[in-house]
C-alpha cells in the first residue's frame, strides 16, 4: 500500500498571524484580508474574492448581493446542512427544497422545475462532500428560468467538473474555512465572483454598508459585521499557500481508506462522475447493509466519525424549523443520507488512524445484523 504524502509543513504557519497581531489594535485594518483576497483571485482564477467571517456569512452576503429579499423563493437542495438555508430565511426569502438524484448526487432537475414559481429568484447548488453536479445542466436550467446561481461550495475547494472550478459556475461561489475544511482558518469564508457589482455589494454587506457599492450611500442599507479577523486572514493566506499540499494529502487519505475497505462487506465506494475532478473531501461509501443509518451511528459510537453517524445529518427539509405538514419530503435526499457513509477526516489523520477506521468498519460490517 502506498504511503501518504507527509503532513504539510506547519512551520511558518503562524508568522503572518504574529505580524497581524503586532499591528493590532487597528480597528479599520484590512491589510491581511486584502492580501488574502488577492491570492484567492489568483488561485481560483476569479476576478473578485471577498473574505468574510464564515461560510454562512459568505452565503448571506452573496445572496443579499444577488438581490434576494423578502417574498423571493430560492431553490435549495434538501441534501445539505442547515447553514445553506439559514441565510435565505434571514433575508426574508423562502427556501424551496429540491430533491437530489441518488444515482449521481446531482440535483433532481425534474423536481426543481416543478417547484419553480414566478417568485423563484435564485438556485443554490450545494457540492456536499466536495462532489459537484454537472455545471452545464445547472447553467442551462438557471438560464432558461432566469435564476441567479449562488453556489454553496463550502466543502468543495479543489473540486472541478468538465473543467469548471467549483464556486465559479454562476454569479457567486461561497466557501467555508471552518476547521475540518481542506482550506481552513479556524473560522472564515469567502465569496468568489466575476461580477464587480456583486463583489462591491458583498463587501458593503460584510461591514455595515459603511463603504457602499457604486450608486448607493453609506449606511443606506442595514447590513452586518461579517468581516474576517485580520489574524485569521493571515492564517488563511498561509494555508492557501499550502493548499496544493493540503489537497494532495486529503486525496491520498481518502484513496487510502477506500483501498483499505475494498473487501468490506456491504460497502461500495461512490464513484465521482467521469468528468469530475473530486477533491476527495470525505471517503464516501454506499451502505448496502440493513438499517444503514444505524450502522453509521454504531460506527460513531466506536469513534469512526461520519456525517450521519456523528453529526446526524438529515435532509434539510426534515429539520424542525423547515418541516411542514403538507409538503412532500425529498425522498432522494433522504435515501442518499441514510445510505451514505461519509467519513470525516482531517489533515492529521495518518495511516495508523485511517487503517484503524478501516479495520473497525470492516469488522463491524461483517458482524452487522440489525
Ligand atoms: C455545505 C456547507 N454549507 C455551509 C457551511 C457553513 O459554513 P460555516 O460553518 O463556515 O459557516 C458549511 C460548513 O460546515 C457546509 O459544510
Amino acid at each position: 500500500m502506498t504511503g501518504l504524502p507527509p503532513l504539510p509543513v506547519t512551520e511558518g504557519l503562524g508568522e503572518g498571524m504574529l505580524a497581524a497581531l503586532a499591528g493590532m489594535p487597528s480597528p479599520a485594518g484590512v491589510v491581511f484580508t486584502s492580501r488574502f483576497e488577492h491570492d484567492l483571485t489568483t488561485v481560483f482564477a476569479s476576478r473578485h474574492a471577498v473574505a468574510v467571517s464564515s461560510g454562512t456569512t459568505a452565503l448571506h452576503a452573496a445572496l443579499a448581493a444577488a438581490g434576494v429579499g423578502p417574498g423571493d423563493e430560492v431553490l435549495v437542495p434538501a441534501l445539505t446542512v442547515v447553514m445553506t438555508a439559514a441565510p435565505v430565511v434571514l433575508l426574508g426569502a423562502t427556501p424551496v427544497f429540491v430533491d437530489s438524484d441518488p444515482g449521481t448526487l446531482d440535483l433532481d432537475y425534474a423536481d426543481a422545475a416543478a417547484k419553480v414559481t414566478p417568485r423563484t429568484k435564485a438556485i443554490v447548488p450545494v457540492h456536499l462532500w466536495g462532489r459537484m453536479g454537472d455545471p452545464a445542466a445547472l447553467r442551462v436550467f438557471a438560464t432558461e428560468l432566469g435564476l441567479t446561481i449562488v453556489e454553496d461550495a463550502a466543502q468543495a475547494a479543489g473540486t472541478s467538473r468538465a473543467g469548471v472550478t467549483a464556486g465559479t459556475v454562476g454569479a457567486a461561489g461561497c466557501f467555508s474555512m471552518k476547521d475540518g475544511k481542506i482550506l481552513w482558518s479556524g473560522e472564515g469564508g469567502f465569496v468568489l465572483t466575476g461580477d464587480s457589482n456583486l463583489a462591491a455589494h458583498a463587501r458593503a454587506f460584510r461591514s455595515h454598508w459603511l463603504q457602499p457599492p457604486p450608486g448607493s450611500r453609506p449606511q443606506e442599507q442595514v447590513a452586518l459585521n461579517g468581516r474576517l479577523a485580520e489574524p485569521l486572514a493571515a492564517l488563511a493566506q498561509a494555508n492557501l499557500r499550502r493548499f496544493p499540499a493540503l489537497l494532495e494529502r486529503r486525496r491520498a487519505q481518502t484513496a487510502h481508506v477506500l483501498r483499505a475497505l475494498a473487501g468490506a462487506c456491504g460497502l461500495t465506494p461512490l464513484q465521482p462522475a467521469p468528468d469530475e475532478t473530486w477533491n476527495h473531501y470525505a471517503p464516501l461509501l454506499d451502505i448496502g447493509l440493513p438499517n444503514p443509518r444505524a450502522f453509521a451511528e454504531h460506527l460513531a459510537q466506536r469513534e469512526v466519525p461520519s456525517s450521519t453517524g456523528s453529526f446526524h445529518l438529515v435532509p434539510c427539509d426534515a429539520r424542525p424549523m423547515f418541516a411542514s405538514g403538507g409538503r412532500a419530503v425529498c425522498r432522494g435526499a433522504a435515501q442518499i443520507l441514510d445510505h451514505t457513509l461519509a467519513l470525516v477526516l482531517t489533515e492529521h489523520d495518518d495511516e495508523k488512524v485511517l487503517d484503524h477506521y478501516a479495520c473497525v468498519i470492516t469488522r463491524e460490517a461483517a458482524a452487522w445484523r440489525t
